[in-house]
């Protein structure tokens, strides 16, 4: 069986141990797994090693952020050429299954190569962790450990200056990261996509947690709805994303809150800090079992499915379930977590 294993989106700590463990148990199997680079656009040039990976390629990348196999957003249905170009290196390199690692974009275009007649398997990443079907995916655990650090080194900048701070997360357009975040690191107020923006409601309640103590902390998820941005002349990528950094979420947040308070208040913004550095042991262990299972979806010849992790097991589930619609943060579990942050 020969497999050609890809990374593709965004990259995250977690595609490294992920790979790892891919390789390993395929290895086990017998199988050669070869290294696609740069995500679907390693199918479309090509840009495919040509030897398999080995033990010693991958055994000591499990502590290293990134993805030895590099990333890209091609997104292969967006051009019937590059399509066609895709169709035939596979056919040309043999091989018998494609391993995708990534979010919705990655996966949506394995999904649809899965209906298109090839072998595929998907591994779930993404710091978002807005794949559905799985309840988690890895990367995200590091951007909220990454994210945590960040507000509780911002709390003494701004217990010391008196201020208040946003701190502006990624995220895309769900709020897990922004949510996760505020609540490990106690913020004042949490703003996400999920839920349309109060600003009364948020001054109300900082001006509350600053008569306590002087100080707060607010997490603004990047795809905040805010009254006065509109998405209409934005850049997208090539899956039709807007780019969310270029919104400026904390600023604009900053700036209302200094405008109605009086308060000094200042932004930082985490971005890509957040996608780099070591995964945490949780991501390793994840990406670990998942890859291991996806391992073993190619040996059962169980094609069309991503690895998911449901509790505390790790099962497959069909790939177009997962990547149809966005898992984002019910407006329970954030009403649910409101009195730790809007006192
Ligand atoms: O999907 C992961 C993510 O980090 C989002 O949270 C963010 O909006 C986007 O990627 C940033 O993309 P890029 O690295 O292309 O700027």
């Amino acid at each position: 069986m020969k497999i050609g294993i890809l990374t593709g989106g965004g990259d995250c700590p977690g595609l490294n141990p992920a790979i790892r463990g891919f390789v390993m148990k395929a290895i086990d199997y017998g199988y050669e797994v070869y290294g696609i680079r740069e995500g679907w656009r390693g199918l479309v040039k090509p840009i495919i090693d040509d030897k398999p990976l080995t033990v010693a390629d991958v055994e000591e990348i499990i502590y290293r952020g990134g993805t030895i196999l590099r990333s890209s957003r091609t997104n292969p249905y967006k051009d019937p050429a590059q399509l066609e170009a895709v169709m035939k290196n596979i056919k040309e390199y043999n091989f018998d299954c494609i391993a995708a690692l990534g979010g919705e974009d990655t996966l949506g275009v394995a999904s649809k190569l899965w209906k298109d007649g090839v072998p595929t398997v998907g591994i779930p990443k993404t710091m978002d962790n807005d794949l559905s079907e799985t309840d988690y995916t890895f990367g995200f655990d590091t951007s909220v450990n990454v994210d945590t650090d960040a507000v509780d080194r911002l709390r003494d900048t701004a217990r010391s200056h008196m201020r208040i701070i946003v701190l502006e997360v990624m995220g895309r357009h769900a709020g897990w990261v922004a949510l996760h975040t505020g609540i490990a690191g106690g913020a004042d107020y949490i703003t996400l996509p999920e839920i349309p923006l109060d600003l009364d409601d948020m001054i109300t309640h900082l001006k509350s947690a600053y008569g306590r103590k002087q100080y707060g902390i607010v997490v603004a998820s990047e795809g905040t709805e805010l009254p006065s941005i509109g998405d209409d002349e934005k850049k997208l990528d090539a899956f039709g994303h807007v780019i969310l950094s270029d919104r400026n979420v904390g600023d604009y947040l900053a700036t209302e809150i200094e405008k109605r308070t009086g308060i000094e208040t200042r932004s930082a913004v985490t971005g890509h800090i957040q996608r780099g550095g070591a995964p945490t042991p949780f991501d390793r262990v994840l990406a670990s079992r998942l890859d291991i299972r996806a391992a073993q979806c190619v040996y059962e010849k169980d094609f069309g499915k991503m690895v998911a992790i449901r509790g505390t097991d790790i099962v497959p589930v069909p790939i177009d379930k997962a990547t149809g619609t966005l898992k984002t943060v019910p407006l329970e579990l954030y009403e649910s977590l409101k009195p730790l942050f809007n006192k």
